[in-house]
């Protein structure tokens, strides 16, 4: 068999209400397309999606984080079989204004709906929701963020450090992971878990045969407490309801909590000594209890626990028919 990688992006625009419009280009035969094309020697997937929209559109683009889609199909070529794999990205355009290449005769803005009449393959009608339910949930965290990121000057007594660190990976993402507060690396850079506790959990989550890119890693409370303390009871509750929110956009299938508090505010588990481990299925999300990474950093026996809790997690994970991430 043959193997051919491509890759491309679905582009779209907003147009002056909001509406969400989507670009397809017309081929010579009438059938529509995507921006997309080989893969070149030495190239990077991403490198080759943006050479392709230049080649075929013209169009400037910015490619939206966190989205990627792998489409297959077999095809005979000089009586060979071929299996191609495109992997397909997301980016938004300013402009609607298309310079199409000799390959394509014409090319369209359309809407969801209008996408799903014309299009006749199953799985490209899927890429389209995805990337519509993909739009939707980036509005939705971009405009939850902004609201979060104002909470430190609405309240009069501010004591945690005024910059949120907000979550960081896929929208669509299938596994979420959930610590305590943000560390000062994590304050200087804006990102969760980057310090040693980052690295660890990475490490950890490799082994497990967990991808840390295809999770969603957020934390319970999203302010650095100076000097590292514990949030307060007072802070926890501040900041809960935008925790709630994000695991309303990002609907996962596994949580996994990270130390003492986001155990407790997540599953009602009182000790992660005693509980450590445990898998919790409750409504349409399995909650997985394990320790904080710092924990595992200072003690011997806690790294060997939590490694041991990440085994079982991915198997759990890998076990069902639920892919942990879209490719
Ligand atoms: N610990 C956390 O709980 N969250 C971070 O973002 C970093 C370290």
């Amino acid at each position: 068999m043959i193997f051919e990688f491509s890759s491309g992006a679905v582009i779209f625009r907003k147009d002056q209400d909001g509406k969400i419009l989507f670009l397809l280009l017309e081929k010579a035969n009438g059938e529509y397309d995507l921006p997309k094309g080989h893969i070149e020697k030495g190239e990077s997937a991403v490198e080759a999606a943006k050479r392709e929209i230049t080649e075929e559109t013209g169009l400037s683009v910015e490619f939206i984080p966190g989205f990627s889609i792998m489409t297959k199909y077999f095809f005979y070529k000089n009586k060979s079989k071929v299996l191609k794999k495109n992997k397909l990205f997301l980016a938004e355009v300013r402009s609607s204004k298309v310079t199409i290449s000799p390959e394509h005769k014409g090319y369209s803005w359309l809407t969801f709906e209008e996408i799903t009449e014309k299009i006749k393959y199953k799985n490209t009608k899927t890429l389209f929701k995805e990337a519509s339910s993909y739009i939707r949930k980036k509005e939705l965290m971009d405009k939850l963020n902004s609201e979060y990121a104002k909470l430190p000057s609405s309240e009069k007594i501010w004591n945690l450090s005024k910059r949120l660190v907000p979550g960081e990976g896929p929208l669509n993402a299938s596994v979420m992971l959930v610590g305590q507060a943000p560390g000062k690396n994590e304050d200087e850079s804006l990102r969760p878990f980057i310090g040693r506790s980052g690295k660890l959990l990475s490490s950890m989550m490799h082994k497990a045969g967990i991808n840390r890119s295809d999770t969603y890693i957020t934390s319970t409370v999203q302010f650095f407490p100076p000097a590292n303390r514990l949030p307060t009871e007072n802070e926890v509750e501040l900041c809960m309801p935008f925790l709630m929110r994000q695991i309303e956009i990002i609907k996962p299938s596994f949580i996994i909590t990270l130390g003492s508090l986001s155990g407790k505010v997540l599953t009602g588990v009182e000790s992660i000594e005693k509980e450590h481990g445990r898998i919790i299925k409750r409504n349409s999300i399995t909650y997985m209890v394990t320790y904080h990474p710092a924990a595992a950093l200072r003690f011997k026996r806690v790294l060997e626990l939590m490694s041991e809790d990440f085994k079982k997690f991915g198997r759990e994970i890998n076990a069902g028919t639920i892919e942990i991430n879209k490719e």
